[in-house]
């Protein structure tokens, strides 16, 4: 029935359709409700929305309002005769309020807007004024392109009349009455078309300006010495009322050099649904590591044991006289241990804490003149990284190093069993190799998105398969 190509088109499509589900960006920066709504208030003030509002034209939106409706045309000439001017004499935008919508990729904004209308007239010494309260509605979407990566967009905004309310603040003649009444019949269908008009324009500036504002402080790239870590947009999601930024990152060396990417991936274990904290940034487990390995590359120690350590050398030479007497009365005052790691750390996040792993080569010299060691040992190593903020830093500490298996790879003094120098051999690690590994990461990273957000105090939290960053709010 289908011929071979219908099926291998199945699979392809199936195959693509399961592989988007599941890919997973190496990092997010999840923006909730509190943040927008912070940003965008700002945003509105960088513009003067509220001084657009005090120059709304209350008089000609009346006028236009009434054209080509022959009684309210008549209305308003009338009402015209009496009014020798009338403007909003106060206008405050009160608290925006950021709410998920019914609909999949979309959120609401709403902005409250509270003035109050002043109007002059021959018959009555003082002002006539009108609180006038009302309400803006936008909608802020995920827009997918063709060409190019999503974005987010600022649509329907609009002032409905359901949202205005006019009333008097003044008690007032009979005749001040009626021209009152008359000019709020005529603001109900003018006042939210003419707050459309002038102030949407400015709600999309104000959007716009928060739109790159958040790419920046997403994008803002992270110093490590050496080089840096660098993000891109890989694409954007609305979840409840949360803006997520899915993120792709770049390691540079010291001149620039891409040294690792970081794409989305199948294997990602990270969680990313937002939790209701104010924002987040998500790292995935491999960036992670990528950041460690970056801070704490391979390399090779040398130690003159006796000198460092004298009690640990001892220690040394006692377990080596079980092995062979002999050699262990060849150790000198400067016996060596040399250590080379393979590579950085590895780390592991789960929900119960961050561990290191690490393989290195150990190998035991009985003079530093000697090139041909007693033996050589590879070594699997496991510690407890914790990660954690101190200020705007991201810091990390090792400890706890523990050995959990010893081969015996080389050995010229006679074959032995390594797990009798463990004890020893953690000591000495625990002296040397951890705290030189923790002099490079002493300094920790810069990170300065949180005080950029606002906030002082953070945390970094272990989840599985990623750190996360969250804003301490006291
Ligand atoms: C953004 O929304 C406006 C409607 O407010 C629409 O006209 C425009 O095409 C949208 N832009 C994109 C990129 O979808
Ligand atoms: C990640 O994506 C970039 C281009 O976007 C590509 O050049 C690179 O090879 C990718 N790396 C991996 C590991 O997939
Ligand atoms: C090391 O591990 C022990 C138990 O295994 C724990 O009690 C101790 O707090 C750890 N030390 C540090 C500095 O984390
Ligand atoms: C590990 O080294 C630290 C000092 O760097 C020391 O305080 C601690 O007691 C040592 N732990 C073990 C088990 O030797």
């Amino acid at each position: 029935m289908f011929g071979p190509w219908i099926v291998t088109l199945l699979c392809g499509l199936l195959g693509a359709t399961l592989v988007q589900a599941n890919l997973g960006p190496p990092a997010v920066l999840n923006l909730g409700p509190e943040i927008i709504e912070k940003y965008l208030t700002q945003a509105l003030k960088n513009h003067d929305a509220t001084a657009i509002l005090h120059e709304l034209p209350l008089l000609s939106a009346m006028q236009e309002g009434s054209g080509g409706i022959p009684i309210l045309d008549g209305l308003m000439r009338s009402i015209l005769r009496y009014i020798i001017w009338m403007r909003v004499t106060s206008a405050n935008i009160l608290q925006l309020v950021v709410q998920p919508s019914t609909y999949d990729q979309e959120l609401v904004v709403r902005i409250p807007l509270d003035m109050v209308a002043g109007l002059n007239t021959p018959l009555i010494k003082t002002l006539v004024q009108f609180q006038m309260n009302t309400e803006i509605q936008a909608l802020i979407r995920v827009e997918k392109s063709k060409s190019g990566p999503a974005r987010l967009n600022l649509s329907d905004c609009s002032s409905s009349e359901n949202t205005l309310r006019l009333s008097l603040l003044n008690k007032l003649s009979f005749m001040v009455n009626s021209l009152a009444n008359n000019v709020m019949n005529l603001l109900v269908p003018a006042l939210p078309q003419m707050v459309k008009n002038h102030l949407c324009p400015v709600i999309q500036q104000a959007f716009d300006d928060m739109y790159s504002d958040f790419l920046k402080l997403a994008t803002a790239p992270v110093g490590l010495s050496p080089g840096a870590l660098t993000f891109d947009l890989l694409s954007l999601a609305i979840q409840d009322s949360n803006i997520m930024l899915n993120l792709k990152a770049k390691l540079l060396d010291s001149q620039a050099r891409v040294t690792n990417w970081f794409n989305s991936s199948v294997t990602s274990l990270m969680e990313t649904t937002p939790d209701g904290a104010p924002f987040s940034l998500l790292l995935r487990q491999d960036l992670v590591n990528g950041v460690v390995n970056t801070l704490v590359p391979k390399e090779e120690l040398v130690i003159l044991l006796r000198f460092v350590i004298p009690e640990i050398a001892r220690q040394l030479q006692e377990d080596i006289k079980e092995i062979n007497a002999e050699a262990a009365n060849k150790l000198g005052p400067t016996q060596m241990v040399k250590i080379a790691t393979y590579s950085g750390p590895q780390i592991v996040l789960n929900e119960d804490g961050a561990t290191a792993a690490q393989s290195i080569i150990l190998e035991v010299f009985p003079t530093n003149t000697d090139v041909r060691p007693f033996f050589s040992l590879g070594i699997e190593t496991n510690y407890e990284a914790q990660f954690y903020m101190e200020g705007d830093w991201f810091m990390l500490n090792f400890n706890n190093i523990s050995i959990d298996r010893i081969k015996l790879m080389i050995s010229d003094i006679k074959l032995f069993n390594p797990d009798i120098l463990k004890s020893t051999l953690t000591k000495i690690l625990n002296y040397t190799l951890l705290p030189n590994e923790n002099g490079k990461v002493r300094t920790g990273v810069p990170l300065s998105l949180v005080r950029a957000l606002g906030y002082e105090k953070s945390v970094l939290s272990v989840n599985k398969g990623a750190l996360k960053l969250t804003p301490v709010s006291f």
